[in-house]
């Protein structure tokens, strides 16, 4: 398995740009499904979890091609309505299909996601808003079995404001007889740039961006050509990838309006920076103090970000208490950022960050894609050789992460193994 080696210590100076961003990418693929029709994607990131989806989508019979033009997705002709195991259990996202496959087919078959390394992820909400709306849910085998002869419109309130459950309800309602309306829906930039990309196909949608979405079902959908929105995770990375290691980093095409509550996170931390339009300028020179952050539903702090903001948290003068209140387990980066030195004290969904004055380079394990991330922050920040182990969660979700820090000026490589 691949590693990457981090020689740490140097402030990282210069500019980046932010790729196509994974969360919107992947329910915009599935949301192809819904119109048999050749849809034109642009900005889609070029990462291991877009190539899973698809995968996935070349199963149930979609054929993607790549040109100058973007990326086409056609779904004229689909030859099945199965999310097999081997995929969803590489790429929870793979649940993505139930939606518009029940929407499209009247049926699915979709492989029950297991627990994670974040936390155990249940997909009962997205099943219950699906049984709202008409459909028959029977779990077989490790499966979900689906089936329906017309999606009826319907209120569904949820629980607790799921991303992924909110985006497959929405594009099941696309094509759903009458009126649904998802309270308590997920805020999350990458809900509403689905939502538009819907609305390109020709959706009824109205509360975009709000916790109350409206759909009006229609007959069909139409082919659309969509741009997708920026990365807001891998710009908050880069962002403190430049606070860790005090550097003078430009971050272009960066989505500044979704990143309001970690920009201001860290500039309570002391990190001095300007933000002009799509483009964030951190200045060099001022030292992080420590600050307190829980993670929330979009706006507050996102919980994948907050692996990242540790990181530089252990660095920093004074203490932090941080709390993960979304997944229960989101704390794996820990043990091995002690490792490097830090010093992390955990007590539940709380980590008391005391920050040390300097990092020293180690192996590390990574365990999930934000863990990864930190990891690699950490060791940008530490002195001396970091190797991060297991960085295939790390090609789920950053683009080229080595090629681009390389020409922020960081000492890194990728070795295979
Ligand atoms: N939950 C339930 N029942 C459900 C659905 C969710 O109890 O039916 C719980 C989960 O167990 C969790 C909480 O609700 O405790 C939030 O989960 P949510 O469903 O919102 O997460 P998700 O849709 O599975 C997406 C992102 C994650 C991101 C979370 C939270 C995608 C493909 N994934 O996951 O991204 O952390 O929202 O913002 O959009 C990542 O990119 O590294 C990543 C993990």
């Amino acid at each position: 398995m691949d590693k990457i080696v981090i020689a740490g210590g140097i402030p990282l100076k210069g500019e980046v740009s932010i790729s196509g961003a994974k969360n919107a990418a992947l329910p915009i693929l599935a949301a192809a499904l819904l119109a048999p029709a050749q849809h034109t994607l642009h900005n889609v990131p070029n990462l291991a979890d877009i190539r899973t989806a698809k995968r996935l989508l070349e199963n149930l019979g979609a054929r993607f091609a790549d040109g100058p033009d973007g990326l086409s997705v056609d779904t004229r002709d689909l030859t099945s309505w199965e999310a097999p195991y081997d995929l969803v259990k590489t790429m929870r996202a793979a649940v993505l299909v139930l939606g518009p496959l029940v929407a499209r087919l009247g049926r699915a078959r979709v492989s029950l996601p297991g627990g994670c390394a974040i936390g155990a992820r249940p997909i009962n909400l997205h099943l219950k808003g699906l049984e709202e709306m008409g459909v028959k849910i029977t779990l077989q085998h490790g499966y979900v079995e689906a089936a329906v002869k017309r999606l009826e419109g319907a209120e569904i309130i949820l629980d607790f404001p799921t991303v992924t459950g909110t985006e497959n309800l929405l594009m099941a309602a696309t094509l759903a007889r009458g009126r649904t309306v998802i309270k308590n829906a997920a805020q999350e930039p990458e809900v509403a740039d689905l939502a538009r990309f819907l609305q390109a196909m020709g959706a009824d949608i109205q509360g975009i961006g709000s916790d109350v979405l409206t759909v009006h079902g229609v007959k069909q959908l139409q082919s659309a050509r969509y741009r997708i929105m920026p990365d807001r995770i891998e710009a908050g990375t880069y962002l403190a990838a430049a606070a860790i290691t005090r550097g003078e980093v430009t971050i272009r095409q960066a989505p500044v309006e979704h990143l309001t509550a970690v920009i201001d996170k860290f500039i309570e931390a002391g990190l001095r920076l300007k933000v002009d339009q799509d483009i964030i300028s951190v200045r060099p020179g001022g030292s992080l103090t420590g600050v307190d952050l829980k993670t929330m539903p979009y706006p507050g702090f996102p919980t994948d970000m907050q692996a990242q903001f540790m990181a530089a948290m252990a660095l920093a003068r004074g203490v932090s208490v941080i709390t993960e209140s979304i997944f229960e387990k989101r704390f794996m980066h820990i043990s091995e950022l002690r490792r490097l030195g830090a010093d992390i004290v955990v007590s539940g969904n709380q980590a008391v960050v005391r920050g040390v004055k300097s990092l020293q380079g180690a192996p590390v394990m990574a365990t999930d894609l934000r863990a990864s991330a930190s990891l690699i922050l950490a060791g940008l920040g530490a002195q001396g050789q970091t190797e991060v182990h297991r960085v295939y969660h790390l090609d789920r979700g950053y683009e080229r992460i080595e090629n681009k820090l390389s020409a922020l000026g960081a000492t890194i490589w990728r070795e295979k193994a």
